[in-house]
């Protein structure tokens, strides 16, 4: 668009009442999920790793305010601090207690006020949108899906609370696993499609789509199970030298770690923590709150090795049949409950093989849902990448410092779950809802 003069619109191309509903439905999940939680534990920064769930939702309602109503709408912040109290980039996780945070009567009036404008300028005929945000919707599903990238943060926290733990208001009820032995599938080699097909929102680092060249190789058909995990455990995986990275095992030394972050040993035996229940180790569930070092050293342990994200890809949304990318692996229609542990209501990942109908092309399980999967790939551009519409989204995280996470957990909505969707964390990290699966060369 260089040079050329900036043409003003329609807020959107879509209908406003069913983007003002999509808003809402988000709102009211993320006020579901806290519901019930007294201020102090809202307030409180429980670890320094992650907020106290009070920012994250000045942190929601300020985002907001700032792309829909100060850039749509042209309208000065409600309040003139926010901006930098509420800016994730000026104000790491661990300080943010420190801010001078609003009390609950006033962040609650302001998501309100916030969302009341939002609305105005969204049904006002003056109000001017630039052509690439507004078109199809664009910067209000940015925002939808920022607000629901923030609720699996939300979780995140939870799920590390106890004395008292969070209880759940309700848990959706989980499809059993089939018997399913673990199994590598062949992906052959040959061209396959990486990247936003151009089909609804994306990020801008899910863009350009292109095409790669996979060789041929091995990928486990299920996530790693606590039961296989256990074995990796008992077999004293934390204490070999020879199967941890030098990274990895400098992470092992500092923590100390002897297991998953969820897991804790009760008269000699495994337990683990999903919430507030604690339960005996889960065997056939996939193991979660795995950092990428654990998981490097895991494959190791069984021979094999993490996926790179363009083998991940591919094995689970390419249909070499038919010479197409799905949108997820099962194909091209929306999630649900019959093909993947989505949306957050489980409050846990379901057993391996518990999803026959969302199995890939090349019939993998669980690639979408459940946890998401470490692959070895570090964060970076795909070829022709341009920042939009803000470089703090993904830019500024490209390199070696940050590894991709694909396919989305119990904790991740549908919108946010699609196929070429791309998670980021450090190496070291455990609070997400994190697993793996492996792979190996042919
Ligand atoms: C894509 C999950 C790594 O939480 O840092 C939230 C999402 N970006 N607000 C994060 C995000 C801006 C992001 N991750
Ligand atoms: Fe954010």
């Amino acid at each position: 668009m260089g040079g050329m003069e900036t043409r003003f619109g329609p807020l959107t191309t879509l209908e406003p009442r069913a983007v003002a509903e999509r808003l809402e439905a988000v709102r009211e999940r993320t006020l579901s999920l806290i519901a019930g939680l007294d201020w102090e534990t809202l307030r409180r920064q429980h670890i320094p790793i992650l907020s106290p769930m009070v920012w994250d939702l000045g942190h929601i309602g300020f985002f907001e305010e700032d792309w829909l109503v100060g850039r749509l709408g042209t309208l000065e912040p409600i309040e003139s601090d926010f901006k930098q109290m509420f800016d994730a980039t000026l104000n790491p996780r661990p300080t943010r207690e420190k801010l001078p945070l609003p009390t609950g009567r006033e962040l609650f009036e302001y998501l309100g006020r916030v969302r009341r404008r939002t609305l105005r300028i969204m049904g006002s005929p003056e109000a001017q949108g630039e052509p690439e945000l507004v078109a199809d919707g664009f910067v209000y599903e940015m925002v939808a899906e920022h607000e629901e990238q923030h609720q699996e943060t939300i979780l995140q926290l939870l799920q590390t609370l106890s004395d008292p733990a969070y209880v759940p208001a309700q848990r959706r009820q989980l499809p059993p696993g089939s018997p399913l032995e673990p199994e590598m599938i062949e992906i052959p080699g040959g061209p396959s499609l990486m990247g936003w097909s151009g089909r609804g929102f994306s990020y801008d680092n899910e863009e350009e789509q292109h095409e790669v060249a996979v060789p041929t190789f091995l990928i486990d058909r299920t996530p790693v199970t606590c039961g296989e995990y256990l074995t990796f455990v008992e077999e004293g995986g934390y204490d070999r030298r020879d199967l941890w990275s030098d990274e990895g095992w400098q992470w092992k030394l500092e923590t100390g770690a002897e297991a998953p972050g969820n897991w804790s040993k009760r008269d000699g035996k495994w337990e683990v923590k999903f919430m507030e229940q604690v339960v005996p180790l889960p065997k056939r569930k996939p193991v979660v709150h795995v950092c990428f070092y654990e998981a490097d050293a895991y494959a190791r342990y069984a021979g094999k090795r993490l996926p790179t994200e363009a083998e991940w890809e591919k094995a689970a949304l390419w249909d070499e049949a038919a010479g197409i990318q799905r949108a997820f692996p099962w194909g091209d229609e929306p999630p649900s409950q019959e093909r993947a542990n989505l949306d957050q209501l489980a409050f846990e990942p379901a057993d391996v093989g518990a999803y026959p109908l969302g199995v890939s092309a090349y019939g993998l399980h669980q690639m979408t849902g459940d946890v998401w999967e470490w692959t070895s790939s570090f964060f970076g551009a795909y070829p022709g990448f341009e920042a939009f519409p803000y470089r703090e989204y993904s830019e500024i995280f490209f390199g070696s410092d940050y590894r991709v996470l694909r396919g989305g957990s119990w904790a991740t909505r549908p919108a946010v779950a699609r196929g070429t969707f791309r998670n980021w964390d450090y190496p070291i990290r455990r609070q997400i809802f994190a697993g793996f699966r492996c792979a190996s060369d042919a």
